[in-house]
């Protein structure tokens, strides 16, 4: 019998107790979703990035709490066993009071547990204390950047981002995606804090790794960032693919007798 014991957060500071590495994924359909599950995918991160690669926006900041809903859901139906991470979407955790209400609602959408960006440890505060675990995200955050660059690369940026990270430790977060930052900072935060690093373009030191998975698997093709390794080319087999289909029905050659009724 396959063991569908779902993961917790709590188990996700065990990893870094037990120094076993996290693997993460973002998400946002039931077939994606349930692969990842079933190739043992510890969290799957329901991301606002579906913004570019799934509503074909150039930033992150279009996508609603209602687009965050609908894609929870789906994600939600397929998952047995990875922690379901809901990204909290722009403008939604203003306040304590805004974040608590748009937060239950991805909750209630399914999500395990929910993911702010940036140095916002007041409203981690206001989550916990209402039951609410919570995932940080600093370095690079895609919601209020204008460009897609590295960062901490001077003294003080490294020194802010140390310090932002220890404030969201001690403000209640069970994890803290690093994104965009040099190794050397990314694995100084690592040994600095009890709770584990997720690094995305932040070295093999952080604690655990997360991916779009649209670049994974090579289907997003507008840009490609130095970190993304892509493990499959899935764009060019698809159009060849299509072209193929294309090309037999022009032809007549599909459909042939073996799949048609008689
Ligand atoms: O939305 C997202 O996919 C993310 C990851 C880049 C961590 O926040």
């Amino acid at each position: 019998m396959p063991n569908h014991k779902k993961i917790t957060a709590a188990d996700i500071i065990a990893f870094k107790q037990k120094k076993s590495k996290i693997t993460m994924l973002t998400a946002y359909d039931f077939l994606t979703a349930k692969i990842e599950d079933e190739a043992g995918i510890d969290i799957i991160l329901v991301g606002d990035s579906l913004g570019m690669v799934v509503q074909g926006h150039t930033n992150t900041r279009q996508v609603t709490i209602e687009d965050m809903i609908y894609h929870t859901k789906t994600v939600a139906r397929a998952v047995k066993t990875a922690l379901i991470v809901g990204d909290m979407p722009y403008l939604t955790y203003e306040t304590p009071d805004s974040a608590l209400f748009n937060a239950r609602k991805l909750i209630s959408a399914g999500a395990d547990v929910v993911k702010i960006e940036g140095n916002k440890p007041g409203i981690v505060k206001a989550l916990k204390n209402n039951g609410i675990e919570v995932m940080g995200h600093i370095g690079l955050t895609p919601q209020t950047i204008t460009s897609f660059k590295l960062q901490g690369k001077d003294a003080e940026s490294k020194q802010r981002l140390l310090q932002e990270a220890q404030l969201l430790e001690d403000a209640g977060c069970f994890s803290i995606v690093l994104e965009c930052i040099p190794v050397g900072l990314a694995q100084q935060i690592t040994s600095q804090l009890t709770i584990p690093t997720i690094g995305i373009g932040a070295g093999a030191y952080c604690d655990g790794q997360v991916l779009v998975i649209h670049d994974l698997l090579g289907l997003f093709e507008a840009f490609k960032p130095k970190f993304v390794k892509q493990y499959a080319r899935l764009a060019p087999m698809i159009r060849e693919a299509i072209s193929s289909y294309r090309s037999d029905v022009v032809s007549g050659k599909f459909p042939d007798q073996e799949h048609s009724y008689q």
